[in-house]
């Protein structure tokens, strides 16, 4: 009924916790056999037996609501209920990664999965754990243009050892999932003896992936690693190995922090769900 209740719907899919959604109402007052007053709870998590009620009323309203909420613990003590105002679903909805966007609405972004500071902390850790894995080497770090530009620049400076830093390109030829791949501009460092590190924004299918590692393994590193920000492994077509990864992802196509669609969206701070089109779009096309 209301979009809080969609965030709140999706979070709880997305971690697979069953929920009905207003399955019961509480009976609050009666005027003779007819009931007057009631209350339904918009959310019941039957494994937890407990009702969630969401509010982003304004404060007169909330305590009407709130009066609603004390006659229901009085009359049915037995029954748990829980109040969930605006801030209370933002931090939550902060925590586990679906970060709203305070109300601002961003053309293209159905929701936001990763927020801004999220990906940063998240970055650092990577970025600590490959500063303590590579400690008194020189590893090189392999980004494939263009849309690892924003995790490289961050991941970069998270990492406290001397690094080099390289870019390839590569361009897909044909058929989706039938494609072959080339590299248009490769690494320009000997990187025989070396550790190399790959880093991607997403692994997909991983057939960039393993194509990369092939080509990288031809020319002799000492080690060859993975690092990917995204996972989005039940699409994987190979067993490439991610040896560090940020986050993992459902099967949706996601925009920002680098990650374009049709070459937009690439410089949106956080790591979002692409809206998608309009049905009536979809049909005009
Ligand atoms: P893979 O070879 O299928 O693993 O695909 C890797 C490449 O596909 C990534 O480097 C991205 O450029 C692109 N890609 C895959 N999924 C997404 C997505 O959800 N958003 C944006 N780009 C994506």
């Amino acid at each position: 009924m209301h979009p809080s209740e969609k965030e709140f719907a999706d979070l709880l899919d997305y971690y697979q916790i069953n929920y009905l959604y207003e399955p019961r109402s509480f009976p609050l007052r009666w005027d003779g056999s007819r009931v007057v007053e009631m209350f339904t709870p918009d959310f019941y998590l039957p494994e937890y037996d407990q009702y969630f009620e969401l509010t982003t009323m304004k404060q007169n309203l909330v305590t009407q609501k709130n009066r609603k909420l004390r006659r229901v613990r009085e009359m049915y003590p037995e029954v748990n209920v829980q109040l969930l105002y605006r801030k209370d679903l933002m931090r939550l909805m902060g925590k586990y990664g679906f970060g709203p966007l305070s109300g601002v609405s961003v053309e293209g972004t159905e929701r936001v999965l990763f927020d801004e500071a999220l990906v940063q902390r998240r970055v650092r850790e990577l970025g600590a754990q490959i500063t303590e894995d590579y400690a008194g080497e020189e590893p090189v770090l392999i980004g494939v243009l263009r849309g690892v530009v924003v995790f490289m620049a961050d991941l970069m400076r998270a990492v406290d050892l001397p690094v080099q830093v390289e870019f390839m390109e590569i361009t897909h030829y044909g058929e989706e999932r039938q494609e072959s791949l080339d590299v248009i501009r490769d690494v320009t460092t000997d990187l025989s003896g070396r550790h190399a590190l790959v880093v991607e924004d997403i692994a997909d299918t991983g057939l960039t992936l393993r194509y990369l590692r092939e080509h990288l393994q031809a020319k002799g590193p000492a080690s060859l690693r993975v690092c990917a920000l995204l996972d989005k492994s039940v699409r994987r077509m190979t067993n490439v190995r991610l040896d560090y990864v940020g986050f993992e992802i459902p099967d949706e196509f996601v925009i920002g922090y680098g990650l374009d669609y049709g070459g937009r969206y690439r410089n949106l701070p956080y790591i979002g769900v692409l809206q998608p089109l309009e049905p009536k779009a979809v049909a005009q096309r």
